[in-house]
C-alpha cells in the first residue's frame, strides 16, 4: 500500500511498491497521458514530475513517490509554468502524432520551473532525453521560448 499525491489529490494505492510509477498511473489511476515508449528510461514518453522534477516513470518504482507529489500532463495546468507551456504548445502548433508530447511538455515544465530563462543550450540539454519520432524538435524549442516569456 502506498500513499501519495497525484495531480494534487491524495491517493492510497494497493499495489506492490516496486511497481513502476507508469503502470500505477495508467492501470490503477487511469491517467493515460504518460505514455509507454521504451520502458527503459531512454525515450521520455513516460515523463512526469516528482516534486517538480522530471522523472522517467517507467523505471521509477512507486516506493520513490511514497508521501511525495506526482504531476502528470492531466494536472499540468495546476503547477507553475504548466499553463504557459500548454498555451505555447498550441501557439507553436507543436504536435504531429502527439505520442511523445505529454512527456515533452512535462520536461519543458520542469526545465522552466528550475530555470526561468533557459538559453538555447539549456533547452537542448534539458530536452535531449525526450525523443520525437515525428521530428518536432524545432517547434518544441520555439514553444519553450514562447513559454519562458509567459508569467503563468
Ligand atoms: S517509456 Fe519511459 S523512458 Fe521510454
Ligand atoms: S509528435 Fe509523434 S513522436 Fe513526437
Amino acid at each position: 500500500m502506498a500513499k501519495l499525491k497525484v495531480n494534487q489529490k491524495t491517493v492510497n494505492i494497493d499495489v506492490p511498491t516496486g511497481t513502476p510509477i507508469l503502470w500505477t498511473l495508467r492501470e490503477e489511476l487511469k491517467y493515460t497521458g504518460p505514455k509507454f515508449g521504451c520502458g527503459r528510461g531512454l525515450c521520455g514518453a513516460c515523463t512526469v514530475l516528482l516534486n517538480g522534477q522530471a522523472i522517467r516513470s517507467c523505471v521509477t518504482p512507486l516506493v520513490a513517490a511514497e508521501g511525495q507529489s506526482i504531476t502528470t500532463i492531466e494536472g499540468a495546468s495546476t503547477v507553475p509554468k504548466g499553463a504557459a507551456v500548454q498555451e505555447a504548445w498550441k501557439q507553436a502548433n507543436v504536435p504531429q502524432c502527439g505520442y511523445c508530447q505529454p512527456g515533452q511538455m512535462m520536461s519543458a515544465i520542469s526545465l522552466l520551473q528550475a530555470n526561468a530563462n533557459p538559453s538555447e543550450k539549456d533547452i537542448e540539454s534539458a530536452m535531449s532525453g525526450n525523443i520525437c519520432r515525428c521530428g518536432t524538435y524545432q517547434r518544441i524549442k520555439k514553444a519553450i521560448q514562447i513559454a519562458k516569456n509567459e508569467s503563468k
